[in-house]
């Protein structure tokens, strides 16, 4: 494996200061799983996730020291107010807790004067490279368990209440400073009849201002209320870990897609032998057998759950269009440039693999023998000119990069 630097954000804050606006700064690699890392409070990644992830609670003191805000407050606002941006306000104004969804023209927001007030914009990687960059940082957990990064901005006393999440989070301050309270309370129960999650009794059992570049990691279900002092910024790494019941409903609703369901698929209810009846509501006995007949017969393999798998979770957000560039290069100017600037996955696409197939946006495709090329464009989300230009002389390759560039799924240049 070839040799990656060690994460060291303050690093790479230098870095972004010291070069002209003009110049993408170097992507920061997400920390390899034996090296310790600043982001995780000088642990590796491997004793993290043995030690607490989806386990306890854990605060980093300048995990990311110098960081930023990806974007700034009139950016933030700028972006709530588009279609495609899922944002939200939550007010506590005189004890009242209120939330609306976006998108929120500028006169819709409230002062910035004015306290205890909170937006928040999900999916904040796919609107913006350096928010795509952060949450990158945190590929030392598999991409099909992450999520997205929210950011929230709150004048002081701003904040969603107390509450807890279902899924594990990291909150990293990114500007200003925020008080948060966390217990790992057994009674979660939740306010009756408010338009968002609030618990009835909060009883935090510990509490820390976080400054920019602290984070603090909570598992789900651990109760937190983080409190804006003064205007703040937070951005929030969230993981996706969907139910039982919604894998089940998807993965039949997949199988019935394929037509891989038992029985001939399309083949029609059939019933020669069906008597006359005098109770016409009730249900036929014999519809009862059949039906319990085709449901045992369904029949799956790993493949399929694999292939459900890379499908459902490559699948982009039902908000997210792709961006295909206006005046697209032809396949002959595109591997022109590629070879001098390299590749790079477009924010928005997820491409995921396994030993026989690859599944980019919701599409599966064979691997056709081993593509190593494939694995690592997965893995690091871009692909250097060198390595474009060794790859260029094979025109499967070029040709299926060249359509992905057209359906704006990769960017030509290898940095953001
Ligand atoms: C926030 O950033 O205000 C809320 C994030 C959270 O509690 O999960
Ligand atoms: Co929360």
């Amino acid at each position: 494996m070839p040799k990656r630097p060690t994460d060291h954000p303050a690093d790479a804050a230098s870095a972004r200061k010291s070069s002209p606006a003009s110049e993408p700064a170097l992507p920061v690699l997400p920390p390899l799983p034996d090296v310790p890392t600043a982001l995780l409070g000088n642990l590796t990644p491997s004793q993290f996730m043995r030690r607490y992830w989806q386990k306890k609670p854990l605060l980093i003191r300048q995990a990311v020291p110098g960081i930023e805000s990806p974007v700034s407050r009139e950016e933030f606002f700028e972006l709530a107010d588009q279609d495609e941006v899922e944002a939200r306000l939550i007010t506590h104004f005189r004890n009242k807790w209120q939330l609306e969804h976006g998108p929120f023209a500028p006169d819709e927001l409230p002062s910035v004067k004015q306290r205890a007030w909170t937006l928040l914009v999900q999916g904040m990687d796919l609107h913006d490279d350096r928010a795509r960059a952060l949450l990158d940082r945190f590929r030392f957990v598999p991409d099909a368990r992450l999520d997205d990064l929210m950011i929230s901005y709150a004048t002081d006393g701003g904040g969603v209440g107390p509450h807890f999440d279902s899924y594990d989070v990291f909150l990293l301050q990114v500007k200003g400073k925020r008080r948060w309270r966390i217990s790992a309370q057994k009674d979660l129960t939740l306010h009756a009849g408010l338009p968002l999650k609030v618990l009835q009794n909060f009883e935090p059992d510990q509490e820390w201002l976080l400054e920019p570049g602290d984070m603090l990691y909570l598992p789900p279900h651990i109760a937190h209320d983080g409190i804006a002092e003064g205007e703040c910024m937070t951005c929030s790494i969230g993981f996706r870990a969907p139910s039982a019941s919604e894998l089940t409903a998807q993965f039949l609703y997949h199988l019935a897609e394929r037509g891989e369901s038992a029985g001939k698929p399309g083949a029609l209810y059939r019933d020669p032998q069906q008597p006359a009846v005098d109770r016409p509501a009730e249900l036929p006995p014999a519809l009862m057998k059949k039906v319990g007949a085709i449901l045992a017969g369904i029949k799956w393999n790993d493949q399929d759950i694999a292939s459900f798998l890379g499908t459902y979770l490559s699948e982009p957000k039902p908000s997210v269009v792709f961006d295909p560039p206006s005046r697209p290069l032809n396949e002959a100017r595109f591997i022109g440039q590629a070879s001098k600037s390299g590749v790079r996955l477009d924010r928005k696409t997820s491409l995921l693999y396994n030993r026989r197939f690859f599944f980019v946006n919701g599409e599966e495709m064979p691997l056709d023998g081993a593509k190593k090329w494939l694995f690592d464009l997965a893995d690091h989300r871009r692909m250097s000119a060198k390595r474009f230009v060794t790859l260029s002389h094979d025109s499967s390759v070029t040709a299926r990069l060249h359509e992905w560039y057209c359906a704006g799924w990769i960017q030509v240049g290898e940095l953001a």
